[in-house]
């Protein structure tokens, strides 16, 4: 049975071969799928990406791709994660399947329209990356498959996977929920597997002067003069982070620095906020380096009656290991957050989408419509392959 499954995306393959006309457009050239397919995965896309769903609103497009897939005779089940927003899980003929494929239905801001170039075969709009171009894909490798083994396959799209990750967290801690063998998450990785991503930790650094007329400035304890020295220590600590061979240097982003109110007024209160990429060690590793580099800092400035809070988001965590021993495959590491690591479980993890990061959450958000296409052959043969690995693995026992 797994065995032919093999041969599909080859037939299909051939099959789109066979079918292609000399009518197509040039810049197409040859079509990855049958055009009822094409169409169908088109039309999937466009209406994902015509509804608007920042982080927070994502009710709509949850309610619209609910029924879309009930229509197609899947069970939908919708989970509460917070008043309005909804994580989606669709399964065929039983609950507990070996298989799950998931992304996110959220966007960041702002929001862009929806088009469509025929002439380049461009597609763009906000979340026509991320992630939807994995959603509709993912949906359509699924329905493209045998019965048999779409009915040991779910889908799950999350809500949040853009600020904290809260639709996934609240998935992977929900009491009723399957456990699945093998998780295919959707992100763009232009097309590779990826291997792994760094981890990730924010920080908020808060200083409290003494304000004052900027002509007495000894009356006053600049905030801003603080912060200044605060980074300053930062920048060099910047240099010697911890490093890996897999995913090179931790980065630390000074994100955003505010502080004070006018020039002629010494500041009284600053803040800077961070985000540190890590590539080897812990967040909580980070944490008790900046808190050693900034222990001179802080001393002085509470001597003046002032004071310096290192504050840390609690979500954060050290680089996280993807499986990606798949062949045919290229192969990369990302330096981006996913829901990965949120999903708790002994599954093998895969981590594949179209279209790449570097648009992603930019004004210019596109990808080619053979890469949307491209993506739904390569689902069909993650699934079919891990699955296969899966069943032999099990024999070996
Ligand atoms: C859904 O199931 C019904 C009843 O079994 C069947 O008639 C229909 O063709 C199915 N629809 C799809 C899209 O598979
Ligand atoms: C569509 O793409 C073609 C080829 O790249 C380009 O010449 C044309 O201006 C584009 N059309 C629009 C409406 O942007
Ligand atoms: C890592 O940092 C070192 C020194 O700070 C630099 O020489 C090296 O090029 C960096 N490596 C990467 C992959 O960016
Ligand atoms: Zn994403």
């Amino acid at each position: 049975m797994l065995g032919s499954l093999l041969l599909l995306p080859l037939a299909l393959v051939a099959y789109a071969i066979a079918v292609q006309t000399p009518l197509s457009p040039p810049s197409n050239e040859i079509p990855l799928l049958p055009e009822s397919e094409s169409d169908d995965l088109l039309y999937l896309h466009r209406k994902l990406v015509e509804i608007e769903s920042i982080t927070q609103n994502e009710k709509d497009v949850g309610q619209w791709l609910a029924s879309y897939l009930r229509d197609r005779n899947f069970t939908v089940e919708l989970q509460e994660v917070a008043p309005k927003r909804y994580n989606l899980l669709a399964y065929g003929k039983k609950r507990e399947t070996t298989l799950l494929l998931t992304s996110h239905i959220d966007t960041v801001p702002p929001y862009w329209p929806y088009y469509y170039n025929k002439t380049s075969g461009i597609i763009g709009g906000r979340g026509s990356v991320d992630a939807k171009a994995s959603v509709a894909a993912q949906i359509m490798a699924v329905q493209g498959l045998k019965e048999q083994m779409q009915d040991d396959i779910s889908l799950l799209f999350v809500v949040g996977e853009e600020t904290t990750g809260d639709g996934m967290r609240t998935f992977s801690d929900w009491k009723n929920r399957p456990n699945y063998d093998i998780v295919i998450f959707g992100e763009p990785t232009e097309a590779k597997l990826v291997c792994g991503h760094k981890g990730i930790t924010m920080i908020k650094i808060k200083v409290t002067g003494k304000a004052a007329h900027s002509g007495y400035p000894w009356l006053g304890v600049s905030a801003n003069d603080v912060i200044v020295e605060a980074l300053a220590r930062l920048l060099e600590l910047r240099e010697h982070l911890p490093w890996s061979e897999k995913y090179g240097n931790t980065t630390m982003n000074f994100g955003r620095v505010e502080g004070g109110v006018a020039a002629n007024v010494v500041a009284e209160t600053a803040f800077a906020t961070l985000a540190v990429r890590i590539a080897a060690g812990t967040p909580k590793i980070i944490k008790e380096l900046v808190t050693d580099a900034l222990k001179e800092v802080k001393a002085s400035v509470e001597e003046q009656g002032g004071e310096l809070e290192i504050a840390w988001s609690n979500s954060g965590y050290g680089p996280v290991n993807i499986d990606c021993d798949v062949k045919g495959f290229e192969k990369l590491t990302v330096n981006y957050g996913t829901d990965v690591p949120h999903l708790k479980g002994d599954h093998k993890r895969y981590l594949y989408g179209p279209g790449s990061i570097f648009v992603a959450h930019s004004d210019h958000e596109a990808l080619k419509k053979k890469e949307l296409e491209q993506a739904v052959l390569d689902y069909r043969r993650l699934i079919v392959e891990t699955s296969f690995m899966h069943h032999q693995e099990r024999q070996d026992l």
